[in-house]
């Protein structure tokens, strides 16, 4: 068994903000203190999407490992690193590669949905397709398997999950079991081998519970097996082998898909954010100005919360009280918008003081920041260097 380990990454695309906060990072902090983690900017990441524009990924990364330190990621429990200064990242990208066909990354609902959306950037491009392949490397690489991510992000740890099963069958079975297992399946007949080994198949990579029942009734039914094959055949079905890589699960919040200010996504491509560190005025203006219920044109004018963009943000910012007030307030016309959003904007406020205070110190003093960060790139490769050395030998490129 490995230790409980959990990874997760962001794309250095400029400061972070408040989706990134409620949809992942407040878990980071939480988390940090129950597992190992390592939290890893991945600039080779940003790379796919900006590799015409590269000069300003470096400025990123350093605002996004501030705006981590500011959430309350503490460094002296969580790992903390660059994605390209460990190296094994591209390697295990490049070895998982060879046997991840092409269909999964075409299939991928961010790849299609992205193309259309940076239609000014030429995303046809090898790495661009590859984006998953390098999502799954860094994940396999420390063979987490807790993965706290938002919604976007699950189809890519499905896909993790498909390559880690594939891999471990490829590479991680026992060469002389393996030879026994044909030779005794062959009694079944050339048909129901090859049908029991596609079963088999199934039920590793897929966790297909019928194609097991399946195989189950083939060698029960089978006349030809004598008492012992029959149970080495059973046994095989399951037969756990050393697994080199593990399948991670995602992790999502309450918020894992946490709404901007037109109640789409928060995200910067929509233009929607309120950022982690933002001035305190601007944040003001921009909730003061949200559009509410459309039916509320006069203060007298009952409105439905439900039809409020201002109320998606009452659900992470608000107590039950709050809600009530707001709910009954609204609805008889008894509170105005902009009574409404004030629990919203002291929320959100009051949620970011104690960030900005930590924030300061690492503006202040940036060698702390690149110590903390040194040292996590130091951790992450030892780490790495132990898998990819398991890796490396499955997959027979020992040389030793
Ligand atoms: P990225 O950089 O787009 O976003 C980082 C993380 O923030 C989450 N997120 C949100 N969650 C809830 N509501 C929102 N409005 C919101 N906006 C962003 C994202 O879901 C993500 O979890 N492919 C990844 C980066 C990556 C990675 C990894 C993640 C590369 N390798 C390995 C985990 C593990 C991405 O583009 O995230």
């Amino acid at each position: 068994m490995y230790p409980e380990r959990v990874f997760s990454g962001m794309r250095p695309t400029g400061s972070l903000h408040l989706g990134h906060y409620h949809g992942v990072l407040k878990n980071w902090t939480v988390l940090q203190s129950k597992y190992p983690c390592f939290f890893c900017v991945v600039d080779w990441h940003a790379l796919t999407t900006h590799y015409e524009t590269p000069g300003v990924i470096e400025k990123n990364v350093w605002e996004v490992f501030i705006d981590w330190l500011a959430a309350g990621i503490d460094p002296n429990q969580a790992t903390l690193f660059i994605q390209s200064k460990v190296p094994e990242h591209s390697e295990l990208a490049l070895l998982i590669g060879m046997s991840t066909p092409l269909s999964w990354l075409e299939r991928v609902p961010t790849y299609k949905e992205q193309m259309e959306k940076l239609k000014e950037r030429d995303l046809s491009t090898y790495g661009f397709l590859g984006y998953p392949v390098l999502m799954a490397a860094d994940i396999l690489l420390y063979r987490a398997i807790h993965v706290p991510v938002g919604e976007d992000q699950v189809p890519h740890l499905e896909m993790t999950r498909q390559i880690a099963r594939r891999f471990n069958r490829l590479y991680s079975s026992d060469s002389i079991v393996e030879e026994k297992s044909y030779q005794v399946a062959k009694k079944l007949g050339k048909k129901h081998a090859r049908l029991y080994f596609a079963l088999r198949h199934s039920y590793q990579e897929q966790g297909d519970g019928e194609a097991l029942a399946q195989a189950h009734s083939i060698l029960l039914e089978s006349n030809s097996l004598s008492i012992r094959d029959r149970e080495f055949l059973f046994s095989y079905l399951e037969v756990a082998r050393k697994r080199i890589l593990v399948e991670p699960k995602a992790l999502l919040t309450s918020a894992s898909r946490m709404p901007g200010l037109d109640g789409q996504k928060m995200s910067k491509s929509y233009g929607n954010t309120i950022g982690l560190r933002e001035a305190k005025s601007s944040i003001v203006q921009k909730i003061r100005t949200m559009q509410t219920d459309p039916a509320r044109v006069q203060l007298k004018d009952p409105g439905d919360p439900e039809k409020c963009k201002v109320w998606q943000l009452h659900q992470v910012y608000c107590n039950e009280s709050t809600r009530e007030w707001v709910k009954v307030g609204c609805k008889t016309a008894g509170i105005g918008c902009l009574d409404c959003k004030q629990p919203v904007i002291d929320g959100i406020l009051r949620e970011q003081q104690p960030m900005l205070e930590r924030a300061q110190k690492y503006m202040d003093d940036p060698s702390l920041l690149r110590d903390i960060v040194d040292d996590g790139c130091e951790k992450a490769r030892k780490s790495a260097k132990e898998v990819m050395q398991d890796v490396r030998d499955a997959m027979g490129l020992k040389y030793s």
